[in-house]
């Protein structure tokens, strides 16, 4: 259907005077005496386009009507002329017809629902100006994180979806079968022995394992995709099936690949900042007040660096009465993480050398014994968007660790053949798509950063 995006109609001011054909839903509209407008959105922009149809032209009333219903979808043929305002244009329609039409019963009706209630029509709530906006920027900041890595010479690899390994060790495996209930089947042997696989698989949680494999023959690499946590936490951070991004990089300590998330991090963010003007300003205003200036300060000055048993102590000087426990070997919990990143820096901040026994198998252990290289980056009221780590390069501390956690040796046959052949330091990170964008757009709930969120008892 030959036409012009709204955005190009705008943009290009020798189209005024001009016949363009446009199309879109109509998103408002209003009729008066002699003329009625509608607002126009294609998707190609923020901004709506106004649509003028002047009685004169347009003498059957009905026809007209149901072009201007909400959620209507039309195609315009019209003259672009100047708006209310400089920079605005509008178009004066010639033609119009209707390609689809809507009722009085279109769920979007013109005030702002809730969150939650939009969270209930996931087909339709991109039709907002919010989820449109957080989409595009969605969109933009997978394009940056391609570009970013193009740029600095990694490739980019596909790890498979289907896994016969819990990379993290945390057993929030969703299980992969194709063999149902059958009352005939009475041990876990004879089940697998007739499943797909012939043995347990499940879906990956993260694509590390394989990275690894790819990063100690091709250097840098990177994967980016969906990977899934059957995490039976029903919070406003975690969601069943979300996107990482996973750059594993061979010679490489933790400090280095510390130094890789920040640039990273940096670069995606000013890409935002130059390329989603018109969404971050609508985020700003209604969503989270002064999310530019923040923004430009992650792009612009240096993040916070402290060690884990440094945040213990600050977290027990803090006078803070927290619900779980502070004490040097247990795990920061959400509460602790604010504390760090909204109250005490107040800026993002990377918690390095935990303690081992919270963290995965794979982490490179320090030679205090208690601690491994590895850190988590935490950023203002989200907390926790990256999980990184140099890995253990030395074969027999890390056959000790997996056959200590009991996990089954036999599935990390080849994990453990890359610390045999030609084993080099290596490290990498995992940033979650969705954590980052609610840093980004100041969404305050996951669900809210992907198209078709799944989470505990949520498939829609
Ligand atoms: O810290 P995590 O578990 O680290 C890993 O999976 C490593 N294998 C990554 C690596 O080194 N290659 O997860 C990494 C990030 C988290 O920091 C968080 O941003 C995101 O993935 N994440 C989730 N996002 C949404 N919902 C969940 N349930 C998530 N679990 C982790
Ligand atoms: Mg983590």
């Amino acid at each position: 259907m030959q036409h012009l995006d709204l955005k190009k109609v705008k943009a290009d001011k020798t189209l005024i005077g001009k016949s363009v054909t446009v199309c879109g839903w109509v998103r408002t509209s209003r009729d008066s005496k002699n003329v009625a407008f509608a607002e126009l959105n294609d998707g190609s922009e923020l901004e709506h386009t106004q649509i003028v149809f002047d009685k004169a032209v347009f003498t059957d009333g009905n026809k007209l009507a149901s072009m201007l219903s909400l959620g209507a979808a039309i195609k315009v043929v019209g003259t672009v002329e100047h708006g209310l305002k400089d920079e605005d244009v509008e178009i004066r329609a010639a033609q119009a017809e209707l390609l689809g039409g809507s009722g009085t019963d279109y769920p979007l009706q013109k005030k702002r629902h809730t969150m939650e209630y939009l969270r209930t029509i996931p087909h339709l709530r991109v039709r907002t100006n919010t989820f449109n906006a957080v989409f595009r920027v969605r969109s933009e900041l997978s394009y940056a994180i391609h570009e970013y890595f193009h740029r600095n010479g990694y490739y980019y690899v596909h790890s498979p979806i289907i896994t016969g390994s819990d990379c993290e060790g945390a057993g929030e495996v969703f299980k992969v079968t194709t063999v149902g209930f059958d009352p005939k089947i009475k041990t876990e042997d004879e089940y697998y022995k007739n499943d797909f696989f012939g043995k347990p698989a499940g879906l990956t949680v993260s694509g590390q394992l394989e990275g690894e494999v790819m990063a100690t023959a091709l250097g840098r690499i990177y994967t980016f995709g969906p990977t899934f946590r059957a995490e039976n936490s029903n919070t406003p951070r975690h969601a069943a099936e979300f996107w990482q991004v996973e750059p594993e990089v061979a010679f490489a300590d933790i400090d280095d690949i510390i130094g890789i998330a920040t640039d990273m991090i940096k670069y995606i963010t000013r890409h935002v900042l130059d390329n989603c003007k018109k969404e971050l300003e609508f985020f700003d205003m209604r969503f989270e007040n002064g999310l530019i200036a923040k923004l430009q300060n992650v792009a612009d000055s240096e993040f916070a660096r402290v060690d884990y048993t440094e945040a213990i102590e600050i977290l027990k000087k803090s006078g803070k009465q927290f619900v779980y426990p502070v004490e040097w070997g247990l795990d920061l919990q959400t509460e602790h993480e604010r504390y760090l990143t909204d109250e005490y820096y107040k800026k993002p901040v990377f918690v390095v050398n935990y303690p081992r026994k919270i963290k995965a198998f794979y982490m490179k252990q320090n030679p205090d014994g208690k601690t491994v290289a590895a850190t988590d980056l935490l950023v203002p009221g989200v907390g926790e968007i990256i999980g990184c780590s140099e890995r253990e390069n030395d074969y027999d501390k890390l056959l000790a660790e997996i056959s200590s956690r009991g996990m089954k040796l036999s599935d990390y046959d080849n994990y453990l053949d890359l610390r045999k052949f030609g084993s080099v330091p290596h490290s990498g990170f995992g940033l979650g798509l969705e954590r980052m964008l609610m840093y980004v757009t100041g969404m305050t709930n996951i669900r809210d950063t992907i198209e078709f969120p799944r989470t505990k008892d949520e498939l829609r």
